[in-house]
């Protein structure tokens, strides 16, 4: 792995060896590292101490608040938005913040344990960074930012299909922590192709994202006039001249482009019957919608674990399971899809219910706290993984905010864990409020969570 800075503090086999016997420790053995990717590191003034982070930047949406002034307006727009009103987006939190837990007292000292395996790899976080398409463009060198600090807290990094930078352009920058997004391509030797290369870069998992039926309209981005290929326009040179930072890491790392989709269209259009200008080949390529049958050809051409992302449904989640599937991914892409779908996190427990205790679930759509993951474990996934929430800190700080949002979020886990005087987060399914009880163990039903009554789908 490059690492410019070289390593000053623990990766994330350090954390382990120093836990006390009962597999306990302390936030601060768990501080991620301060910054990775020389690259995109903050000018020097701006390169303020863990403390002062803590201090000025304690939360996601401090963060939040300080990459919207430093990242392009048409940027932040494509980062920050939804779909329609955006109510799914906003129900995706709200849901979370219904989720409550009772406190727990006189249990004396626990020591959190934060450690988890997902598909047989150990994780001492039990949450990782999902894929997000053009990265590059929210802040310069972002996937290379993300991999590196994915690599050293050893959580998953999801690189995406319509990323700027290549698979073999980050792929030295992750050993052991790659997971690789598919959206589904209509031309099955672009996949196949796509595969080989995802895999020989050492990519070990395969993500398919399969909630992508039709296109979104995305009324923010419109407004913001975010086409692709992006028109330079003087717009958008003034939004750039406005944003030093953003306009000097682009210049450094090349135009915000789909390299990887590029590559195959400059392919395409060489063929005979290669008549579409690059853009509508673009578009050609990567719009199909999936069916069962392209799912068991995708998983029979990829040696490795294949998760389907975009599950909102006991009935889909629990044919997956049976069609030898590796995990299901809860997820409704945080809105930018459906503004009428429920939240991410009241369907959870259904879908739990449905698979059973043991099939591995993954849980995203609005997490933007320590505590929101453990809710989300609380009530039924094995594993949480943020989008934008990495993407605000990026925004922020550059690569030191990326870490800084781990850091924050492992502090609140650890936080929240001690209010409630448990271990782990799965424990925390013993202490959901009356009202949202889930069960926390044996047979699994349907709990009641008290949302569903509000935004629980019907399901075949
Ligand atoms: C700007 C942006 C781009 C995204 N691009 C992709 C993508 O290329 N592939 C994908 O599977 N999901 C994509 N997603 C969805 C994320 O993987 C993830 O489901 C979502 O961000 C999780 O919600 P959160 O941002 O509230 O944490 C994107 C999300 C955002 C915000």
């Amino acid at each position: 792995m490059f690492i410019p800075g070289g390593a000053t503090l623990p990766g994330p086999q350090a954390p382990r060896s120093t836990q006390g016997g009962a597999g306990g420790f302390s936030v601060a053995q768990i501080s991620p590292p301060e910054a990775d990717y020389r690259p995109c590191q903050p000018p020097r003034r701006l390169q303020k101490t863990r403390m002062d982070l803590d201090l000025d930047y304690p939360a996601i949406s401090d963060l939040r608040k300080r990459a919207k002034k430093r990242i392009p307006h048409f940027a932040w727009e494509y980062l920050d938005s939804a779909t329609g009103e955006e109510t799914t987006k906003t129900r995706n939190e709200a849901d979370l913040d219904r989720v409550l837990f009772t406190p727990g007292i006189l249990r004396g000292e626990v020591a959190a344990d934060l450690r988890t395996t997902l598909l047989g790899r150990d994780y001492p976080l039990p949450f990782g960074i999902a894929p997000v398409g053009m990265s590059g463009m929210i802040w310069p060198g972002a996937e290379m930012t993300l991999a590196a600090l994915a690599e050293r807290l050893g959580i998953p990094y999801g690189l995406s299909t319509v990323a700027c930078h290549l698979p073999e352009t980050v792929s030295p920058h992750i050993d052991k922590q790659g997971w690789f997004q598919l959206y589904p391509t209509r031309d099955t030797d672009v996949r196949r192709d796509i595969l080989r290369r995802a895999k020989d870069c050492g990519f070990h998992t395969l993500v398919l994202t399969a909630d992508i039926p039709a296109a979104a309209r995305r009324e923010r981005q419109r407004r913001a006039h975010l086409n692709q290929p992006m028109k330079v326009t003087p717009g958008i040179l003034a939004q750039v001249a406005m944003r030093p930072e953003w306009a000097l890491g682009t210049l450094r790392h090349g135009r915000p482009r789909l390299r990887l989709m590029e590559d195959y269209a400059r392919t395409l259009a060489n063929r005979p019957d290669g008549s579409l200008d690059s853009t509508k080949h673009m578009g050609y390529l990567l719009r199909t919608v999936p069916d069962w049958d392209y799912l068991a050809e995708t998983q029979a051409e990829w040696d490795g674990p294949v998760i389907v992302k975009g599950v909102m449904d006991p009935g889909d989640a629990v044919r997956m399971r049976d069609c030898g599937v590796a995990a299901a991914w809860v997820s409704n892409h945080s809105g930018r899809q459906f503004d009428a779908s429920p939240s991410s996190v009241s369907v959870l427990p259904s879908i739990r219910a449905a698979v059973g205790p043991d099939y591995p679930l993954i849980f995203d759509s609005g997490s933007r706290s320590g505590l929101d993951i453990v809710r989300a474990i609380a009530l039924g996934a094995d594993f949480v993984m943020l989008g934008r929430a990495f993407h605000y800190g990026l925004g922020a700080f550059g690569a030191k905010g990326a870490a800084h949002v781990a850091h924050i979020l492992t502090e609140d886990i650890v936080s929240t864990l001690g209010q409630m005087g448990v271990r782990r987060p799965v424990d925390a399914r013993a202490c959901l409020a009356p009202s949202q009880v889930f069960p926390p163990a044996g047979p699994f039903s349907v709990p009641d969570t008290g949302l569903q009554n509000t935004s629980m789908p019907k399901t075949a």
